[in-house]
């Protein structure tokens, strides 16, 4: 599908962990909005990349990848992740890995990769509208968004809910590194030349720590509502 510019957009931008995605979910389906996982096509280029043996800092090869990665996102049911498929493959649970999002992080700052990924996320903006998720949203790939939300929270606490999500998938990890892991990427997101991780001038700037996500989705849905005057 080919952007659509009169499409509404709702950007959701902010660090690693902050509930971006559960909020993104959230609200897709409140409004019955599309959504973009733009962190997925990052992680996406970064394991394509690992697959064939190309360094994460070798930027003309690792931004042609970018440029031709055949992806596919199926939807799962409501609260599921969406499937994400690589060359047909299903890479849902590999794209999740902390490895993945560190080395997401690497491939991220290279101005190739970043231009090769743009008109993938702008072809997102179809009617009735989009939810998207990400570092850049509201301040380089959808500037003209209708509603701008930078969600962030202290490192504890995404290291704390991180911790949790793992540990409830079974897997063996300890907070201390979960909390290092996560304040090398936001120093590695906000510190780049291109697109840094910062709220867009514009955005309402959401300070999660200490809340639920309920409280937070009545936040944004408030902002929604004032901002195109649709009640909700
Ligand atoms: O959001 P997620 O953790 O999946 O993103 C993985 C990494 O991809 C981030 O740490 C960031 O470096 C990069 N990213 C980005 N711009 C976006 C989304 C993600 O640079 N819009």
């Amino acid at each position: 599908m080919k952007q659509d510019l009169s499409a509404p957009v709702i950007t959701i931008d902010g660090p690693s962990g902050a509930g971006k995605g559960s909020i993104t979910q959230l609200v897709a389906k409140k409004l019955g909005y599309h959504l973009l996982d733009s962190g997925a096509l990052y992680r996406l280029t970064a394991l394509a990349a690992t697959k064939s043996g190309i360094a994460l800092d070798n930027e003309e090869k690792v931004g042609e990848l970018a440029l031709s990665l055949d992806v596919k996102f199926v939807p799962g049911e409501y609260g599921e992740p969406v499937n994400v498929l690589l060359n047909g493959e299903d890479v849902t649970a590999q794209i999740r890995t902390e490895t993945c999002g560190n080395n997401a992080s690497k491939v991220a700052p290279l101005p190739k990769v970043r231009a090769a990924l743009l008109q993938r996320q702008r072809d997102f903006q179809v009617f009735p509208g989009l939810v998207a998720d990400g570092r850049d949203m509201g301040t380089v790939v959808f500037p003209g968004a209708l509603v701008k939300v930078y969600m962030t929270a202290s490192a504890e606490e995404r290291a704390e809910r991180r911790y949790k999500q793992l540990k409830a998938k079974g897997e063996d990890v300890k907070i201390a590194t979960l909390l290092s892991e996560i304040q090398e990427r936001d120093a590695r997101d906000s510190g780049r030349a291109e697109a840094p991780l910062k709220p867009a001038e514009d955005a309402l700037v959401l300070d999660t720590t200490g809340l639920g996500i309920e409280e937070v989705l009545v936040q944004v849905l408030t902002l929604v509502e004032k901002t195109n005057g649709t009640v909700i």
